[in-house]
């Protein structure tokens, strides 16, 4: 196997969000997810503590999240408009996915590993899932925006006291033409070498 350098940079180029209104729909099989998943283990990793762990909310289990995140939500901001519209949102997103994958940080029992590096490390594993599910016919979105490491949700996740909640990945079918890319800055103005 060998992908020419232009191959390989263009992947990773049109990597992009796939946001749940765009999912084509939301029949994602439990092989799909674990096949997906799967590439999570080759992501760098100091030590090899392998700090990724994935909770999965499928069919009734992702709706109940959805509700349970309403109320989360409710609970922390009270009940106002904004409230009310994100968890509108949120149960929107969440019924239009065929997946919704809680990103967690198991913390290593004996930590041996600063924390940042673990959140790096599960940040690597996240970027090897978006990368390799548009092979799969499949798209979605890191998000942070719903109840993300709240008590009520590291509750709910079963998240032992250094272990951290990162967010979601909302999963659904893709296919077809990606969004077009956001401004990207230039290396020059990201890379600075020093001879
Ligand atoms: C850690 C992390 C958290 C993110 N949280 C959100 C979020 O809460 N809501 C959102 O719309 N996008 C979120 N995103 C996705 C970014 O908005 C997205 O990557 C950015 O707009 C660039 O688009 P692209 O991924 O298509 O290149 C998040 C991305 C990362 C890496």
């Amino acid at each position: 196997m060998h992908l020419s350098q232009q191959q390989s940079h263009d992947w990773i180029a049109s990597r992009r969000s796939v946001y749940p209104k765009m999912f084509t729909n939301n029949d994602v099989s439990k092989d799909e997810v674990m096949a997906l998943l799967d590439v999570a283990k080759w992501a760098p990793t100091h030590k090899l503590t392998q700090p990724w762990n994935f909770k999965v909310f499928m069919h009734g289990g992702k709706m109940r999240l959805a509700d349970q995140l309403g109320l989360f939500l409710k609970e922390e901001k009270g009940e106002t408009e904004l409230t009310k519209a994100k968890s509108e949102k949120m149960r929107m997103n969440v019924s239009q996915s065929g997946a919704v994958v809680a990103i967690v940080m198991k913390r290593d029992v004996e930590q041996r590993v600063p924390q940042i590096e673990e959140i790096c490390a599960v940040a690597c594993a996240v970027q090897n899932i978006a990368i390799h599910a548009r092979s799969m016919g499949l798209g979605g979105y890191w998000s942070t925006g719903a109840c993300t490491n709240y008590p009520s949700t590291r509750n709910l996740l079963e998240l032992n006291p250094n272990d951290l909640h990162l967010g979601w990945y909302f999963l659904g079918k893709c296919d077809g033409e990606q969004k077009a890319p956001l401004n990207r800055k230039n290396s020059e103005e990201f890379v600075e070498i020093i001879s």
